[in-house]
């Protein structure tokens, strides 16, 4: 769908809808990005890539919870040397931009990832510091202000395109890590990552997944990733990609009054379909012709006003 209303720029990029895929919800296939953009994404995530293949982890990696999923798949990934031929393609095929997700385990992988990344066709990339259930990569980083701002460091100096942050909510105050995202260079933030959790079977007595603590995910976030995008807004300048839990359109409109700027969706493509973006920027748009507005700008982050 294009429509002025609509359009959005996010460190330095044109979204002709503010809905983008969140990583990791359809795998690595151009073929399956070129669905999500067809079906109204304004830019699509990758699944997150490292330097060298993953297998992830055995089953079971996903179990459905009270209004959402946990999953721990333990970023199962082809690596990036085998990845590049199919970000070549997946670039040539799509109308929007395409942004690789990144994890490492030093902030030299990162930077090494990124940089074969945007060589392929990278629009940006998103570095995934806050995958909660992989050791040594994900919440290490993102938990760890020190840590993050060297990450974030490197990968700015080996690439030329838009580096995004995407934090997790398992941290005290999610503030300290979107300053030190801020203050060491990251162009935009991407709020949030999935909240770790635990699903227990009575029955087995034991844990359901097989790496036992797992990420939530779906409308079950939705409230906390809010608080998190609420509190960054209000500690940085950074653009910020809500995420969590969003499944309509009155939950994207929740997030960009918050003050995020664009959203991404994930588990809700998963359970209904790609044209679920589609159906959220009608409603966004229509909202936004009824109060009046000219542009999803207008109303990115209107509660904090007194
Ligand atoms: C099955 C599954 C796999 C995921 N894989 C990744 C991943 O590879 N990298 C990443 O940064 N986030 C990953 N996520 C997190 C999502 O991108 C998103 O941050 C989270 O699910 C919250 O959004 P949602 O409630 O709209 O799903 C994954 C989520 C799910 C459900």
């Amino acid at each position: 769908m294009s429509n002025s209303l609509l359009t959005v720029n996010i460190a330095g990029m044109n979204l002709g809808s503010p809905t983008a895929l969140a990583s990791g919800i359809l795998g690595y296939t151009a073929e399956s990005l070129r669905l999500v953009a067809e079906g109204g994404a304004g830019a699509v995530v990758t699944k997150s890539v490292g330097v060298a293949p993953r297998p992830g982890y055995p089953n079971p990696t996903v179990v459905q919870a009270d209004s959402g999923l946990i999953n721990a798949v333990g970023l199962p990934n082809p690596g990036i040397d085998f990845y590049v031929e199919e970000l070549t393609y997946a670039k040539s095929l799509l109308p929007v931009p395409l942004i690789v997700s990144v994890f490492g385990y030093t902030a030299e992988e990162y930077a090494l990832v990124s940089k074969k990344a945007v060589e392929a066709g990278a629009d940006a990339v998103e570095l995934n510091v806050s995958c909660p259930h992989v050791k040594y990569t994900g919440s290490e980083i993102g938990q760890n202000p020190k840590l993050l701002t060297d990450v974030v460091c490197k990968v700015k100096a080996a690439v030329q395109k838009p580096v995004i942050v995407k934090l997790s909510p398992n941290v005290t105050d999610i503030t300290e890590l979107a300053k030190a995202a801020e203050n060491a260079g990251a162009d935009a933030l991407t709020v949030i990552n999935t909240v770790r959790a635990v699903a227990i079977n009575v029955e087995t007595q034991r844990a359901v997944l097989s790496n036992i603590r797992g990420g939530l995910s779906g409308p079950a976030i939705k409230p906390i990733a809010l608080r998190c995008v609420y509190d960054v807004f209000e500690a940085v300048k950074l653009p910020i990609f809500g995420c969590g839990g969003i499944t309509d359109w009155r939950d994207a409109v929740e997030f960009f009054l918050a003050g995020a700027s664009a959203v991404q969706v994930g588990t809700a493509v998963g359970s209904e379909d790609p044209t679920v973006f589609q159906a959220i920027n009608r409603g966004v748009a229509s909202y936004l012709k009824r109060k009046a507005y000219g542009s999803v700008n207008e109303i990115v982050g209107l509660c904090h006003q007194d």
